[in-house]
């Protein structure tokens, strides 16, 4: 039964230090967001998930906090906070704060406490051993680092500046749980919970991902806080599958809303592989993922559908065509998504057709995550060239640059010196996107506004239509009396599809051609069409 508001909504992603900068010094903040709230409602979306905002040295862009309780100068002041909640209130928007559990910064107090002595009542907040395992950090190297002041090596699974926490210890949960109330009493819409499936780790059986006690922490977890209110709660969940998935968003389970899952994302990556090593996307395969995910969670949990994060290459550089199709292509995408059961999510600067920003030296990147992985690699002798591809294609900074809002210097994003070079077009900006009519911010309007109205479009049963050609991906949504077809052409050549049944009554909902529907499809063609029963 689709009962909850957060299924039928549309949830936008903010990277705030690259939003919107409201004091002129190269970081976004959040009185830039509350500046831009009006674009965003024109836009449709009824939730804004903000990355971190909290107090953090940053050695992680905000995936390190040292406050869970506090705001980042950068950024604001909880007064600043508290008046995004209510001015996003006021327009029927709702805030998910990003909930970074499974590690701190090792500049949070809880750590400085616990690396001063084993006998520091913070000590157990974290994970010490006498000796290093073999674990891994995902960044790389080694998940262990030495702390002489207690002779022992605590655990880090991204960088050693971000200590895990160790959640096997009831008091660590409990100071958790107060923070999240914390946020909750505010009047937040939610959270959107960074790594949850690593909580459950057990480190000593080289078990990071989906831990024996996962569950049971999240079960707590609901039942000591956002169980009691209405507010929507998101698990990044690398390691999910459809049954795991079911386990998390189940409806009975009380533990999270959805899972925002990656196995399709991951298609372009080699089996067994790190997500540097590229191989060409089968837009078949992707099809079969994605839609078993809608056939296998129907009626049994509750999934994310999403292109973009500030983890991911824009997707048009990635899957679509940033030369001659980036609004056709970037259309195409949308409506193959949006039509699905899920929650959207929109990154900032998809609905306008952001693309990647290439860099042509090391010095040029930012992250943490790219400098982890060309360092390690230069070791092991790959070339720079090749190291600067990898980043190219899929490395963070690409989604990171700043939100391209005119033609002005630095794109209406500040008016001092961005953090992150602006990547300055003359084609892509909000202002292009608001003046024609037929941009691609128009397609993301009208698809949430769809959703809004069309609960076939919430609802309705999923099932695959064979195609003949490869790149032709075609399914359908079913509804007593409703038949909801979309095809979509995931290629520059041309394709072919005819509806086997062209019933009279169809209505096209969304096309992004200005042309009539043949068989021949042109370049990322896509189309969506309503068939009802009299
Ligand atoms: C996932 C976040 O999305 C990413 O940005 C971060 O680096 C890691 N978790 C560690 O917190």
């Amino acid at each position: 039964m689709i009962t909850k508001w957060w299924q039928k909504a549309v949830i936008y992603q903010i990277y705030p230090r690259s939003f919107q900068d409201s004091n002129q010094d190269g970081i976004g903040d959040l009185p830039g967001i509350i500046f831009r709230l009006d674009y965003l409602k024109k836009l449709g979306v009824d939730a804004l998930w903000l990355s971190p905002v909290y107090p953090s040295p940053n050695r992680d862009n905000g995936y390190d906090i040292s406050d869970y309780q506090g705001i980042a100068a950068e950024y604001g002041t909880m007064e600043d906070m508290e008046r995004l909640i209510e001015e996003a209130r006021k327009r029927e928007i709702k805030i998910i704060m990003d909930l970074v559990v499974n590690h701190t910064s090792d500049q949070h107090p809880w750590f400085k406490e616990a690396k001063k002595s084993s006998e520091s009542p913070y000590h157990d907040f974290y994970i010490w051993r006498e000796e290093p395992n073999e674990l891994i950090s995902n960044f790389g190297g080694s998940a262990w680092t030495f702390v002489p002041e207690v002779g022992k090596y605590y655990l880090h699974l991204h960088a050693k500046e971000q200590p895990d926490l160790n959640w096997e210890n009831p008091q660590m949960r409990k100071a958790i749980y107060a923070m999240m109330n914390y946020w909750l009493a505010k009047g937040i819409g939610g959270f959107r919970l960074d790594v949850i499936d690593l909580i459950g780790k057990e480190p000593d059986r080289l078990i990071t991902k989906n831990g024996p006690k996962l569950h049971d922490y999240l079960q707590e977890m609901h039942r000591e806080t956002f169980g009691n209110y209405n507010v929507v709660t998101v698990g990044e969940t690398w390691g999910a599958t459809p049954e795991i998935a079911q386990l998390y968003s189940g409806e009975c389970r009380e533990e999270l809303s959805m899972v925002f899952q990656f196995e399709h994302i991951s298609l372009d990556k080699q089996t067994g592989k790190r997500k540097w090593d590229l191989k060409e996307l089968n837009p078949q395969e992707l099809h079969q993922v994605l839609s078993k995910w809608q056939v296998e969670l129907q009626g049994k949990g509750w999934n994310s559908l999403f292109w973009n994060n500030h983890d991911l290459p824009r997707i048009i550089s990635r899957w679509g065509n940033d030369d001659h199709y980036r609004e056709l292509s970037g259309k195409m995408l949308a409506i193959y998504l949006h039509f699905m059961q899920g929650t959207p999510y929109i990154y900032q600067g998809e609905e306008i057709g952001m693309i990647n920003y290439p860099v042509a030296s090391i010095e040029e990147v930012d992250d943490i995550e790219s400098h982890q992985m060309y360092a390690s690699r230069l070791k092991a002798g790959y070339t720079k060239e090749e190291l600067l591809a990898s980043i190219n294609a899929k490395g963070r900074d690409n989604a990171r640059h700043p939100m391209l809002w005119d033609d002005s210097k630095q794109a209406g994003f500040t008016k001092g010196t961005p953090w992150l070079p602006v990547a300055i077009s003359s084609e892509i900006s909000v202002k292009n996107a608001l003046a024609d009519p037929n941009s691609l911010f128009y397609t993301y309007q009208r698809l949430i506004q769809l959703r809004k109205e069309l609960p076939i479009i919430i609802e309705g049963n999923y099932r695959v239509i064979p195609t003949e050609e490869s790149h032709v991906l075609v399914y359908e949504r079913l509804l007593p009396g409703q038949r909801l077809v979309v095809v979509v052409n995931f290629s520059n050549q041309v394709g072919h599809f005819s509806l086997e049944h062209p019933e009279k009554s169809g209505v096209v909902l969304i096309h992004n051609y200005q042309q009539e529907i043949k068989e021949q499809l042109a370049p990322y063609e896509a189309y969506a069409i309503l068939y009802t029963k009299n």
